[in-house]
């Protein structure tokens, strides 16, 4: 069986607080009945948003900020620690996305740091992985994303497969419209599959979501969840529309 779907919208840097209330407030009224209940939706905006975005939002929608650091407290300038992000009520977070790593020199020691600090806090990590084109072109982007993902989940260990969520982003698909085929993401999928179970034993790994993410929009969405190991999207531009983004929950709930 299949685990539960689950759908991140991730507005980066977008909505401030007034307009992101907003969007949770109509969310409440727009969505379908039962459909947060049937699969995992979650909204993912810039931090100064995140205590505006939750007052309003649906009770069974979870909020993620996008970045974490991974000290608790001390002198870190500009840095917000998974313990305050707790505090607000934050239930994921997103770590490593190609924009961190390309924008922020973010490395994998860094992204297993921050994913290693968010599971000590209770926070689920969301934790990006994908290739570039050049690494496409090459023929290396099965290795690099499972380096990616095995540098990121070193010494991680989770209780049960609700804890982790992977992005499989490839970084060419990203913002261009260029979305990878049901095949070549369930592809990937499977070798993130295979090193979950390997991590965490096959009970677990086998039931950790794994997300799809780049050029998402209603039209590709169905082929892509239709796959065997794609258990969702991490949708960016087309989540900052309110009616694209509950077409895409409904479209994934009639697949339940
Ligand atoms: P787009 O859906 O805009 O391609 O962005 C994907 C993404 O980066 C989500 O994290």
């Amino acid at each position: 069986m299949k685990p539960r779907y689950f759908v991140a919208g991730n507005w980066k840097l977008n909505k401030g607080a007034a307009e992101s209330a907003t969007f949770m407030k109509a969310l409440s009224g727009a969505l379908p009945a039962g459909a947060a209940r049937d699969i995992d939706v979650v909204i993912a905006p810039p931090f100064t948003s995140l205590p505006a975005a939750l007052g309003p939002g649906p009770k069974d929608v979870s909020l993620a900020a996008q970045d974490v650091f991974w000290e608790d407290r001390g002198a870190f300038t500009g840095e917000v620690s998974a313990s305050m992000l707790r505090e607000l009520g934050v239930r994921y977070c997103i770590v490593g996305h190609s924009e961190r790593r390309l924008y922020f020199q973010e490395t994998d020691r860094m992204v297993n740091l921050k994913t290693c600090a968010l599971l000590r806090n209770g926070i689920r990590p969301i934790v990006c992985v994908g290739e570039r084109s050049d690494d496409r072109r090459a023929g290396t982007m099965q290795s690099v994303v499972k380096f990616q993902l095995s540098s990121a989940l070193f010494d991680v260990s989770i209780k049960g497969p609700d804890e982790l969520v992977i992005a499989y982003e490839p970084v060419w698909a990203i913002g261009t419209g260029n979305v990878a085929t049901p095949r070549q993401a369930e592809d990937m999928h499977e070798i993130i599959r295979r090193t979950l179970e390997k991590c965490f034993g096959v009970d677990i790994g086998s039931r950790v979501r794994i997300l799809y993410g780049g050029s998402v929009n209603t039209d590709n969405i169905g082929g892509l969840v239709d796959m065997d190991n794609i258990n969702g999207a991490l949708i960016g531009g087309v989540s900052l529309d309110l009616d694209k983004f509950i077409r895409i929950i409904t479209l994934i709930s009639q697949k339940e």
